[in-house]
């Protein structure tokens, strides 16, 4: 399927280190002819990309200021550009209110290129739950203040809250084009960098409306015990933290609940549980493409992934919305989640838990042009309107901000498995596709490989990989079960069989079904359950949601070389 595409091609930069020019963005457009998908190959990671820098580079001549010439590889670079001329509707579902999500006088010849701030001590981001009096007095009135400014004002808290419904809901026709397909920031590798982009700009109005550039975010410590309430300083009925449509159920001081099964109504969450997810969702991977996601499809969309970095923070969007409103605003819908002040702070942690991966448990970015060189606009605390690269969002010391570094009681809650031996899964019970899946429903799967090397395996990581189809303007969750032999609804994430959860937040309506990737990685899960000699794999798969049609169109086992696994 070749498309035309327009590709802005003045962010061909090849450097890994950031520029620091201050030149407005002049944008050169060529069209090039550019099969952009690779769509369903059978790589369920990035490795098609592997080779792309080197092909680049081998090109030469493509320097940042080079102007383009067509070259047949441009077709493999094409990074996601966000055009501002080509803001548009957003895309909401029925019951939502309309609403323009696009900035107020966008003057697209008026772009300027990020520049890094001056060196400063960082910005230190603390615990929500642990702020001083006087701190948490600094947040409630910087944001007070951004509430004040008119909704026309690029850093008012309407115009914020609509930077995620733009992104989210489909208002940015990507790469300058005049048809869809439209930059999507969720289910996919751009979901952590446009977040923290998001953050630190909001980080910045808030400062300097308080004339304090050392105001912080503070984040909300959900992986603590301590903090996985609703933070107090956003339960204060009267003050600018306050947001009415939250569940009336999730209030402080019931536990958050990382596992939040909607099916079955409102437990309270157990600190345990959820510290055994955080490890298993942040701890234990070790892919890039598995912890951030998959490459963004620019074939429309159709074989993404989100990584569990993100799937594990969508449950934080599903507990706190209003589940009397018909799209669970205002943290239940990504269009109106930016409402709730609570959002930015459940975000500040989510951008921790990226530090912390690299910092404390090797993980890696991505090095992948398409990724460093995808870009995103903001308005700053100027009020001027902004271009940034993933590129340089990777390193926060760079952005003049740092994390407390608190304790992560998650580093070793590794979930316990129930029994010392596995029943080797039937060889006949094969998956029925495609499978709608509405009800609790077990096979097997077969793996091409078992028993490797201890070599083999640090090469390889062996991936089990579904392919699913679902109405993402719906909230789903289903749960995956490995070798389980109890009670299906009776396993939690305290069972290492608890393999994952698949979880969508409620986006974009349209085009109705969202075709992604969910990959789990198993070589050490089947270690731990001490089944590396089975030929086949037991799967259950628990549906956690009312009467949402999720189809699973195929399920298999790949082993992914990456040259980026964690250290
Ligand atoms: Cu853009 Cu928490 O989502």
């Amino acid at each position: 399927m070749a498309s035309s595409l327009l590709s802005s091609t003045t962010n061909a930069s090849l450097s890994l280190f950031p520029t620091q020019t201050n030149s407005k963005s002049k944008r050169r457009i060529s069209r090039v002819s550019c099969n952009a998908a690779d769509n369903n190959n059978k790589d369920d990671l990035n490795i098609s990309k592997g080779h792309r820098r080197d092909v680049l580079i081998g090109l030469g001549g493509l320097g940042a200021a080079t102007s383009f010439t067509y070259n047949p590889f441009a077709a493999f670079a094409n990074p996601v550009v966000t055009n501002p001329k080509s803001c548009g509707r957003p895309n909401l579902p029925a019951g939502a209110k309309p609403i323009p999500c696009c900035p107020p006088k966008i003057d697209s010849d008026n772009v300027t290129d990020f520049v890094f701030p001056p060196k400063l001590p960082p910005r230190v981001r603390k615990p929500a739950h642990l702020l001083t009096a006087d701190e948490a007095a600094k947040y409630k009135e910087a944001i007070r203040l951004m509430r004040a400014l008119p909704d026309d004002d690029p850093r008012s808290f309407t115009q914020q809250a609509n930077i995620h419904c733009a992104y989210c809901h489909d208002s940015y026709v990507l790469n300058g084009s005049t048809a869809p397909p439209q930059v999507k920031v969720h289910f996919n590798w751009l979901f952590a960098p446009f977040h923290r982009w998001y953050l630190y700009f909001y980080e910045r109005i808030l400062g300097s409306l308080i004339k304090d550039p050392t105001f912080a975010l503070p984040f909300w410590n959900w992986d603590h015990p301590d903090g996985m309430y609703i933070p107090d300083i956003f339960a204060d009925r009267r003050s600018s933290l306050y947001d009415a449509k939250r569940n009336a159920n999730h209030l402080p001081p019931v536990l958050i609940d990382l596992n939040w099964n909607r099916r079955l109504g409102d437990t309270s969450g157990d600190s345990g549980i959820n510290l055994n997810k955080v490890y298993t969702n942040i701890a234990a991977v070790k892919a890039p493409d598995t912890f951030f996601g998959k490459n963004f499809d620019q074939g429309g969309g159709q074989f993404n992934a989100s990584g569990t970095l993100e799937l594990l923070h969508n449950t934080g969007h599903s507990w706190t919305g209003d589940p009397t409103d018909p799209n669970n605003e205002d943290m239940g819908s990504f269009y109106s989640s930016g409402r709730d002040p609570l959002f930015y702070s459940h975000h500040s942690n989510v951008d921790r838990l990226w530090t912390i991966w690299k910092d404390k448990f090797g993980g890696v970015d991505f090095i992948e042009d398409d990724y460093l060189n995808s870009s995103f606009l903001f308005y700053d605390h100027d009020g001027k309107l902004i271009k940034v690269n993933v590129k340089d969002s990777l390193d926060p010391s760079l952005l003049g901000y740092k994390y407390d570094d608190v304790p992560i009681p998650w580093a070793d809650a590794k979930p316990t498995t129930t029994t010392t031996s596995v029943v080797p899964a039937s060889t006949d019970n094969p998956p029925k596709l495609p499978l709608l899946l509405n009800n609790v429903t077990s096979f097997t799967v077969k793996r091409p490989s078992k028993s490797r090397s201890k070599v083999e395996k640090k090469k390889k990581e062996e991936l089990l990989v579904f392919e699913v189809a679902l109405d993402k303007s719906k909230d789903v969750k289903f749960d995956v079960l490995l070798f389980w032999k109890g009670d299906p609804t009776k396993a939690s994430p305290k069972n290492r069989e608890f393999a994952g959860s698949f979880v969508n937040v409620s986006h974009a309506p349209s085009p109705r079904d969202l075709k992604v990737k969910f990959i789990i990685e198993i070589s050490d899960l089947l270690d731990d359950l001490k089944a590396d000699d089975q030929d086949n794999i037991q799967v259950t798969l628990v549906p956690q949601y009312g009467n949402v049609p999720v189809t699973i169109n195929d399920v298999h086992v790949s082993y992914h070389e990456h040259r980026r696994f964690r250290k």
